[in-house]
């Protein structure tokens, strides 16, 4: 059995590519590898990811395999006291393999066949592309299996992803052909996918399984639950492949940990079927320059989520900047170690960059790296990493494997998103549109067919706008998918949960009468898992725990608003605040009303509900209000039971506590501030970092960050 956490010690390096320093590209000794041996210890390195790209340089043809060089690598790392975190290069197939097997490579939604090039550029399906992959998974784990070296394993990379990748499902026959297979399994019957489907609806029935085809901008993207089940299926599919290694890879060393690097909210991909197949979950943080902290927090949760709380890895971070978004300023000093810690706060038992060494040519010589292309230690960044790897290494254990206890869950569901606001596939957009829609749904130019009747509907910026309110207080959040157990949490927030099913309404209702608090918002409950309408009122089966039902959805224009009013005398501060993009029109079945309309032809029907069933309650956010009455409501929620967060800072100031095994507890404080901030205390705390004891206050200069203990 793999351990968890992987490390008893923190976790500290990143991706190394050493062979892009051999001979092969004009560098005929050892030196550079040498050398950075050196550095690394300088930096105190404890473990660096091989191998993510190296296909071409451990089999250059399909009978040679040249795993000489990796070895030196591995011996070399192991020397100088660094794990290895050995990655399988199936992220990107060596051209001899696409010019051998062209049918390796993806047909694009056109139906024309990629060139080869970039990387994530095959087709999930290929036999050629598995086999030949999987034979070198195999090779791999026979060689390296019992090197001293190995800690993990990291299998392909950013599955489905990455900068400057393809980005896009393959739309080959063969890819048709498997969806089908898989659309057999999931139906059974064509008869029950025609009724499951809806397909009487403009004489879509099919009449034999070859007549269903993927939906792209080519064919059809009128059948919304065709649509949802494609995304089902390429999430399965990459999953597939993904198995494919792994299960050569448990076989061959039991103990040793899996994990392939996620990409935090990242569309594509439904992470929550995917983790219960990684030992561990790891992910890549790349925020924009704009992204709020709570936008990044968010993120951590959601990957700390994805096995139940169990830490995580941060496989990838810049040191300093990236090279493929439109503008890539610098990381200010300080902000690399303020971020690397809110994940280690959040959860993470690793810290780790993308990359070691710089790239001296192509695609990504000016992404930064710890070592520039100077090679010179004396730098800021080299200086700010460095620093930060002594500063870990000197916390030595603790804090690994520690989790994070949380009473409020934030539910969050890949098919709802999916169905909330995806559709088929990228339209008239540039590939790297279409990656930048993948990355953030604030990017909107892939929709020309809407089926939801609002195209602002966005489900992360929802779910985001509800976690925030949380992340101002400091409320340790569990982000959970629908079917999650709720009992052991006090408050559920499930904003725009679009798609419920019987079970999960059932659920829901269980929890609520026994004592929890549920929070939903607008558009909630109308379809099932098949993208049906809920038939008798929506939200079907969360109307009786709502006590309500929805008469009729308007979702506003862009700049359209409407108001919220707040009576006096109600748990909520009287006021009126303003709402936008949606408003739901209820009608109460023994909900009381919060707040009302406060314009249009609803005026003065309910817009905020409350219903007490049981012992708990269940509240329903008919529209989309500002930031402060979302915070004056979560606030309200948390006050009813109790909830706070660790400690009481001010604004700006992010707190978490982990708690080891061992029950010790380690609060977390960093100022995301540019002024420095007083936080305080109920009883006198060290700060690990600075091995101060504090009476009664903390001040944390801009940027600053202490990890706090009782003992
Ligand atoms: C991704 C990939 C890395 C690298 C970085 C650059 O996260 O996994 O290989 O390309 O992007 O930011
Ligand atoms: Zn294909």
């Amino acid at each position: 059995m793999p351990k968890d956490p992987v490390s008893p010690t923190f976790l500290y390096g990143g991706d190394y590519n050493p062979e892009q320093w051999t001979p092969a590209f004009g560098y005929d000794d050892e030196s550079v590898w040498r050398e950075d041996m050196r550095l690394m210890r300088e930096a105190g390195v404890n473990v660096a990811t091989v191998g993510v790209f190296s296909w071409v340089a451990l089999q250059p043809d399909e009978y040679t395999y040249t795993f000489g060089w990796l070895d030196r690598v591995l011996d070399l790392l192991h020397e100088n006291g660094v794990r290895v975190c050995l990655a399988t290069p199936t992220a990107a197939q060596p051209a001899w393999l696409s010019a051998a097997y062209p049918d390796a490579l993806p047909v694009d939604e056109n139906g024309i066949r990629r060139g080869h090039g970039a990387r994530q550029n095959y087709c999930p399906t290929s036999p050629d592309f598995r086999r030949l992959g999987q034979e070198l998974t195999r090779r791999l784990a026979a060689r390296y299996g019992a090197h001293p070296a190995l800690l993990l394993w990291h299998i392909s990379n950013e599955y489905y992803g990455g900068a400057g990748d393809n980005g896009q499902p393959c739309y080959c026959d063969r890819c048709a052909t498997h969806f089908r297979r898989w659309l057999r399994g999931r139906y059974g019957s064509l008869k029950a996918l025609n009724r499951r489907w809806s397909t009487a609806f403009w004489s879509h029935t099919y009449t034999a399984w070859e007549q269903v085809i993927p939906p792209s901008p080519r064919t059809n993207h009128s059948i919304q639950a065709l649509a949802l089940d494609w995304r089902r299926f390429v999430s399965d599919v990459y999953l597939e492949c993904y198995q494919g290694e792994a299960e050569i890879l448990r076989a061959a060393t039991p103990d040793a940990p899996i994990t392939a690097n996620f990409m935090g909210a990242f569309r594509p991909l439904d992470y929550f079927a995917w983790a219960p197949h990684l030992d561990v979950v790891s992910w890549d943080s790349y925020p924009a320059p704009s992204d709020e902290p709570s936008a990044i927090a968010f993120r951590h949760d959601l990957t700390r989520g994805l096995k139940g709380g169990q830490s995580f890895l941060l496989m990838e971070q810049t040191p300093s900047q990236v090279q493929w978004q439109p503008y890539n300023p610098l990381k200010r000093p300080g902000v690399m170690r303020l971020l690397s810690y809110q994940a280690v706060a959040r959860g993470a038992d690793a810290v780790m960059f993308f990359q070691w060494r710089q790239s001296r040519g192509s695609y990504e010589k000016y992404h930064g790296a710890i070592v520039g292309h100077s090679g010179r230690t004396d730098t800021r960044v080299f200086g700010e990493v460095a620093a930060l790897g002594h500063e870990l290494r000197a916390l030595g254990a603790g804090t690994p494997g520690a989790r994070l206890p949380a009473r409020v869950a934030l539910v969050f569901s890949w098919p709802n998103w999916w169905n909330v606001e995806y559709l088929p596939g990228p339209k008239q957009v540039t590939r790297n549109l279409a990656w930048s829609v993948e990355r953030d749904s604030s990017v909107k130019a892939c929709r020309t067919y809407d089926h939801v009747l609002s195209s602002a509907l966005n489900y992360l910026d929802e779910v985001q706008r509800y976690y925030r309110a949380l992340w101002e207080r400091n409320i340790p959040v569990d982000v959970v998918p629908p079917d999650r157990d709720l009992s052991g949490y006090d408050l559920v927030v499930a904003p725009l949960l679009n798609m419920v099913t019987e079970g999960q309404g059932a659920a829901i209702e269980r929890y609520v009468e026994s004592g929890g608090t549920f929070v939903t918002s607008y558009f909630s409950g109308v379809v099932d898992d098949d993208d049906r309408a809920w038939l008798g009122g929506y939200p079907g089966p969360l109307r009786h725990t709502l006590g309500l039902w929805v008469e009729e959805f308007d979702p506003l224009r862009p700049g359209q608003t409407n108001s919220l009013v707040v009576p006096p005398g109600g748990p909520l501060p009287e006021g009126t605040y303003a709402c936008d993009l949606w408003c739901d029109l209820l009608r109460l079945e023994g909900a009381t009303a919060l707040a009302s309309y406060g314009e249009d032809f609803y005026v003065g029907r309910p817009a905020v509900t409350d219903h007490r069933l049981g012992a708990g309650r269940a509240l329903y956010v008919a529209t989309r209000p500002a930031p402060a009455f979302l915070g004056a409501l979560v606030g309200a929620l948390l006050d009813d039971k109790g909830i706070v967060g660790p400690l009481d800072a001010p604004a700006g100031v992010e707190v978490t506590r982990r708690v080891g095994e061992d029950g010790r507890a380690y609060t977390f404080a960093l100022n995301h501030g540019t002024g420095a901030a007083r936080v305080a205390l109920p009883a006198p705390m060290r700060d690990l970092l600075t091995d101060v004891m504090h009476a009664d206050t903390l001040d944390l200069p801009a940027r600053g960050v202490a990890i706090l203990t009782t003992v």
